[in-house]
């Protein structure tokens, strides 16, 4: 197949596990016969040093006519100045908003050679499989903004449109799964949970009767997460809300690496991204967890692109590099991130039967074999 892909490498570790996610398009690009046309554009604070602003037009416009985007992340200490009006987390909710990507899916699957690695107990962990849906484009993140020098003030706001399109997505995902859906919201204080409330159980009520709506308070829900995680299948909830418990729910997988996120909306195309940041604590250091990463490019071949069977190769070729220790330090490995990237590409290979090489080889000649190959 045919398909032009806008990456978006952004800040920190961004580029770096861009880089393991190009070299992954094109080995499954010569293993399947794809043709993969990709376009790599600045974004975040690499935009503004660049041209200024942090989604420059020419970036937008790539990704309007790709078939899917995917981003590293954005950000980092050098843009931070509080009094600073652009910033490159900017960028990225422009392109959530501009491109109607209003429902993310954010995957958590909890990898039995990882039960140690995590703070909660290993068996609490046994069978932690859900999806939280959170919306992307609403909310206290896109709501009036005011910022006087002792004032400050966010608005939340919510219509019931925003409401129903992104719980009927959720609703379709319990559907396809074990037929649970949970609403987070803070209906007990906030106006907009309320609304959130009443039109989560019409919608369950009138269109899906088949599912199991739980409802639940976000402290709450915080708890719950920790001490009952494998009793959630899908989760929906509001943007903030989605966006915190997510970087608790990677706790539970183990590392902030391995979350992989899909951004989708009604038409055109969706943008994937981990859920994690810049990272600048591991930039330019070789350490990062390329997974999240790679992950979400098994996400974009699956809901963008058609290439079901591939999503599952990648997913397999990471969860066995998982097994056998061959993981960055954030899981208890000792590879680089360019090593822990090659490691994924070269089980892929090997399943396809073209094997790397006849003799065993170090990790580093794996690499510049395989870079030699692509
Ligand atoms: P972060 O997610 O970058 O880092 C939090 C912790 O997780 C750190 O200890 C980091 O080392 C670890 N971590 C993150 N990614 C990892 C990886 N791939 N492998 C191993 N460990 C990993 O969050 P932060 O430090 O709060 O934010 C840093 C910057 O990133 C901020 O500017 C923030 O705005 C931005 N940010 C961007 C995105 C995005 O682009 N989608 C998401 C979150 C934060
Ligand atoms: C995420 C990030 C972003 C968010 C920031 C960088 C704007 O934390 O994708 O989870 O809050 O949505
Ligand atoms: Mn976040």
């Amino acid at each position: 197949m045919e398909a032009t892909i806008t990456l978006l490498p952004g800040d920190g570790i961004g580029p770096e596990i861009m880089a393991e996610a190009e070299r992954l398009l094109e080995t499954v690009a010569r293993i399947g016969r794809h043709h993969f046309q990709l376009k790599r554009r600045p974004i975040g604070g690499a935009a503004i040093d660049a041209v200024g602003q942090p989604l420059p037009s020419n970036t937008l416009a790539d990704c309007r006519h790709a078939d899917a985007i995917l981003l590293g992340a954005v950000g980092g200490p050098q843009w931070d100045d509080p009094a600073a009006s652009i910033r490159p987390e900017q960028g990225l909710l422009q392109l959530r908003q501009t491109l109607g990507l209003y429902a993310n899916l954010r995957p958590v699957r909890v990898l039995p050679a990882l039960h140690g690695l995590s703070p909660i107990r290993p068996e609490r962990l046994a069978g932690v499989d859900l999806v939280v849906v959170r919306e992307l484009t609403g909310g206290l993140y896109f709501g009036r903004k005011l910022q006087l020098k002792d004032l400050a003030e966010d608005v939340c706001r919510y219509s019931r449109a925003e409401i129903e399109r992104v719980v009927r997505r959720a609703a379709l995902l319990a559907r396809s799964r074990r037929g649970r859906l949970t609403l987070v919201d803070k209906a007990n204080v906030l106006a907009t949970s309320r609304l959130w409330r009443s039109v989560t159980r019409e919608v369950i009520e009138r269109e899906f009767p088949d599912l199991e709506l739980e409802v639940l308070l976000v402290d709450a829900a915080a708890m719950h997460l920790i001490t009952r995680p494998a009793d959630f299948d899908v989760i929906v909830t509001e943007n903030l809300f989605g966006d915190i418990l997510t970087d608790e729910a990677a706790m539970l997988a183990g590392s902030m690496g391995l979350l992989p996120s899909a951004s989708l909306g009604d038409h055109g195309p969706a943008l994937y991204e981990p859920i994690h940041g810049s990272a600048p604590d591991l930039a330019g250091r070789n350490i990062a967890n390329p997974h999240g990463m790679l992950l979400s490019v098994a996400m974009m071949f699956q809901h963008s692109l058609g290439l079901v069977e591939e999503a599952r190769q990648v997913e397999q070729a990471i969860d066995a590099c998982i097994a056998a220790g061959q993981t960055t330090t954030d899981l208890g490995g000792s590879l680089s991130t360019r090593a822990a990237g090659a490691a994924v590409r070269e089980r892929l290979l090997q399943g396809a039967g073209h094997k790397a090489s006849a003799r065993p080889l170090s990790t580093d000649q794996r690499v510049a074999s395989l870079a030699a190959h692509s």
